[in-house]
């Protein structure tokens, strides 16, 4: 039997990132990336460089690939079933991905199947604002269905005036407007599973990540003071998530945990932010999972591999030097992992993140949390 290869549709560092699991498994990934510069074409040499919007582009891409997969939600639905009407293999499937591209559609579809969410509205016309308002009160979120990531295409809006700015931002960008109660959560959790096409399904432990401006921070895995019941909660939110929408590889049910309550924030279908941690601290890395899983392989074990992991990701601030600074954390803790994506230092930006594992999670904190502000140039010793 030949190695198979997988195509990977987005050149960022999810895809980057599939790369030192796929050499493991001795399998070929190929990625359709912007441009040759992009995180994941500077590493993977089988390339074609063009559009996730372009028809030509993707057909030519696809030809000699035995599955393909995602580094993101953007690519058009109707190309995607175009592809697998032609015989491709498109994991998640389009029917899938079509809940983690469409906010409102993700609302529609869970509230049907009766899972938990905050309670939300859709948004066809000005006139619903004042409903919507009476019934949850202001502040409210709003929400572009379409397009949005690290909290663009998120607003929360304090009264009408404001509301009615948002609804035609989000309009005129050529989304549905899906409206939102503001949660008030004690902090927001996310649940990790894999699953193949054939239904074999594993949960990653539960773990706590925290957002700066609406961009994954931090995460603690497990999410420490969770007690077993809500953990297994989360987790069989998201195995049956993933099996009525028929979701195969990674999906990511990012949650709100309320103290009394958990609700279901919104859905990836892919390696997700929230698993890296998994990359020094599961004895299987959601990366490797999501390429098993979409070649129909047994899964890996999800276990962690230690009392806890704390991921920081590293958010680019001005600076630029980010090797001058590496060579220190590095002397100065040599537990620290860092993982860096190869991508421009822009403020604001993922450029990559810090792993450490142990048994003391506010040392380890501390310790990531130093070394990420060293590496951006927050700290300077
Ligand atoms: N209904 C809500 N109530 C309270 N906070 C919310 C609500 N919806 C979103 N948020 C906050 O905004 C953040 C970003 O929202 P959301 O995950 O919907 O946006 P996104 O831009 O798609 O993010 P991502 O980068 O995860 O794709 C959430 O992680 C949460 O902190
Ligand atoms: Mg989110």
């Amino acid at each position: 039997m030949s190695a198979p290869r997988v195509g990977v549709i987005g050149g960022g560092q999810l895809a980057r990132m599939l790369q030192p699991a796929a050499i493991n498994l001795g399998i070929e990934l190929k990625v359709l990336a912007k441009s040759d510069g992009e995180s994941a074409a500077q590493v993977i040499p089988n390339q074609v460089i063009g559009s996730h919007e372009d028809w030509d582009d993707l057909s030519k891409f696809a030809a000699d690939c035995d599955v393909i997969t995602f580094d993101h939600e953007h690519v058009p639905l109707e190309f995607l079933t175009q592809l697998q009407e032609s015989g491709n293999s498109i994991q998640p499937g389009p029917h899938a991905l079509k809940y983690a591209q469409n906010k409102l559609e993700m609302r529609k579809k869970l509230s049907e199947t009766g899972i938990p969410c905050p309670v939300w509205k859709e948004i066809t016309d000005d006139s619903q604002i004042d409903n919507f308002a009476n019934e949850v009160g202001y502040p409210f979120v709003l929400k572009s269905a379409k397009g949005g990531y690290d909290g663009k295409g998120v607003w929360v809006v304090s009264n009408q005036a404001e509301a009615k700015v948002a609804v035609s931002e989000i309009k005129n960008s050529g989304s549905e407007v899906l409206a939102e109660q503001l949660v008030t959560f004690t902090r927001e959790l996310s649940a990790q599973v894999a699953r193949s096409p054939h239904g074999q399904s594993v949960a990653y432990p539960v773990v706590q990540s925290t957002q700066t401006d609406g961009i994954c921070h931090e995460v603690i895995a497990p999410c420490p003071d969770l007690s077993d019941e809500r953990a297994v909660q989360a987790q069989e939110i998201a195995l049956q998530i993933a099996k009525k929408l028929d979701v195969t590889g990674m999906l990511a049910v990012e949650l709100f945990d309320t103290g009394s309550q958990i609700l279901v924030n919104e859905l990836a279908m892919r390696p997700h932010n929230s698993g890296h941690w998994s990359m020094d601290g599961a004895v299987t890395s959601q990366f490797e999972n999501h390429l098993r899983a979409i070649l129909d392989w047994p899964l890996g074990s999800p276990a962690a591999s230690a009392p806890f992991t704390v991921m920081v990701n590293l958010l680019g601030k001005d600076v630029g030097n980010l090797h001058g600074a590496f060579r220190h954390v590095m002397a100065r803790d040599p537990a620290i992992k860092v993982h860096l994506y190869g991508k421009e230092v822009r403020p604001g930006r993922k450029i990559g993140h810090i792993n450490i594992s142990g048994d003391n999670m506010e040392d380890l904190l501390a310790r990531a949390w130093h070394a990420a502000d060293y590496l951006t140039g927050v700290i300077e010793e």
